[in-house]
């Protein structure tokens, strides 16, 4: 059988590796060792024309609709690994036909939930990481996605000024649907909630949280706040025609969610005495949006946040409130956004985003201001920070940078040889840093004044 590889944006390089042999037979030299996650099938990360891929042997029906879907939720926009093709016909030598495999795009800066308690940083971290699934989970859901095996093992993490923004990267069980009934939304609520609560006990048997913490505390903010966002998002509120500011609060309630309202269905009643709102369409990334806008840069919802935070305390301090909002941002994108992710040595650049660099600098900078009782210059603040915290960090995601990651691929290699594929879950070595778990607790520190 010829070997075929349909691709989505195919590269010459992909059709040079060893198709012809079972993925786990396939030699550490084509395979970047990153962290991964629990999973039922082979997985393996491997790189291709300077890019870095997941490729993942399972039955061919499986691989295509996995194919297909991923690709129709990203033409929502909806936030999942990038299905990039599906390789099928692959026989070994001796005759033997072997499972197709999916390639996906490895997702960048991003870990499976168990590295993310390789720090003690728990168990605040189990709520960010919570919170991040769920919101992933209900735009999901807006969208008429339904899961079938929403976890957090089939759920990426990238870090999020302080935050989490999760991704889904396991579609295998999906269903799209032009809506969802509630007893859809509430099946897999049941599932996300039983398989979370499953996941954090293991955690917690593995010693990697507390163990006074209580999983079920967990399994219930699930659902509260599963609740809260899809009503904020999806609920009908009615009021008498006196109260039409509600429109605009409903609006900036949203917002502050960061989502936008793309159509709001109004409808008021025959006598024109009362008003009824629900959102028709909403669409989530309010201040990445508006950031980009702004600068074009790229980044995430809580970054996007913390970065226009930061420009509107410049704007205030150097009174340039009459300006063009263009311009300004443009002058503090040359001034001080650029210098400080310049200040990184190229050999460390790849260690962290840009935007992340920058929430961490201004967490940082109150770290230290605190510590000397006055306010820190934000520049000498990110020359610290560049020094002697970033170097230090080995929690970090090295982006498939082979030669920063050796201690990792020991850790991986060992937790392979004695686990298996269904084993713990590949984990990145742990080094917790003091000074990190401190700055972790001060998530509050965008109140300085403009440096
Ligand atoms: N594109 C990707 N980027 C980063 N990690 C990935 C990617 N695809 C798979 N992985 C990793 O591999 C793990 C297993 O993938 P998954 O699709 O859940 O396999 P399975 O269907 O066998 O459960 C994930 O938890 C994740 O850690
Ligand atoms: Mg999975």
């Amino acid at each position: 059988m010829a070997l075929r590889i349909l691709a989505a944006r195919p590269s010459k390089d992909l059709l040079s590796l060893p198709w012809q042999q079972p993925l786990e037979d396939w030699d550490a030299a084509v395979q970047v060792p990153l962290a991964r996650g629990i999973s039922r099938h082979v997985v393996r990360f491997v790189r291709a024309d300077k890019q870095v891929y997941a490729v993942k042997e399972t039955r061919e029906e499986w691989a295509w609709r996995e194919y297909h879907l991923l690709r129709n939720l990203q033409r929502l926009g909806l936030p999942t690994v990038e299905p990039v093709g599906v390789v099928t016909g692959r026989t070994h030598p001796d005759g033997a036909e072997i499972e197709p495999a999916l390639l996906t795009r490895h997702l960048q800066h991003s870990l499976p939930y168990r590295a993310l308690f390789s720090q003690q940083l728990q168990p605040d971290t189990v709520r960010r990481v919570v919170d991040a699934l769920v919101v992933l989970l209900v735009r999901l859901h807006v969208e008429g996605f339904w899961w079938g095996d929403c976890s957090l093992s089939n759920t990426l993490f990238r870090r999020s000024a302080g935050e989490f923004a999760a991704y889904l990267v396991d579609a295998e069980t999906g269903e799209l649907h032009d809506t969802l009934s509630d007893g859809q939304r509430a099946h897999d609520l049941d599932l996300v909630t039983t398989n979370a609560f499953g996941e954090l006990c293991d955690l917690q048997a593995g010693g990697l949280l507390d163990e006074d913490w209580e999983p079920f505390e967990m399994v219930e903010r699930i659902q509260r706040r599963y609740d809260e966002l899809w009503t904020a998002l999806t609920g009908v509120e009615e009021f008498g025609t006196a109260d039409t500011w509600r429109i605009e609060q409903r609006i900036a309630v949203l917002n502050e969610l960061g989502f936008d309202i793309e159509e709001l269905d109004i409808v008021t009643d025959w006598d024109g005495s009362s008003v009824r709102i629900r959102p028709a369409v909403v669409e989530a990334g309010h201040h990445r949006r508006r950031l980009q806008g702004l600068t074009g840069l790229d980044v995430e919802e809580q970054q996007a946040r913390r970065l226009l935070n930061d420009l509107d305390a410049y704007t205030a301090s150097h009174d340039l409130q009459g300006e063009d909002p263009m311009i300004v941002a443009h002058q503090w994108q040359t001034e001080v956004y650029e210098p400080v992710r310049r200040m990184v040595p190229a050999a460390l650049r790849e260690r962290m985003e840009a935007a992340e660099l920058f929430h961490e600098v201004l967490e940082h900078r109150w770290y230290l201001s605190e510590k000397a009782g006055r306010e820190v210059d934000f520049f000498d603040s990110a020359r610290d920070y560049v020094d002697n915290v970033l170097p230090r960090r080995s929690d970090l995601v090295p982006d498939g940078n082979v030669r920063s990651v050796a201690a990792l691929a020991t850790a991986i290699e060992a937790e392979a040889a004695g686990a298996g594929e269904h084993g713990v879950g590949a984990m990145m070595e742990s080094d917790a840093d003091d000074s990190e778990d401190d700055a972790d607790e001060t998530s509050d520190s965008g109140d300085l004044g403009w440096h």
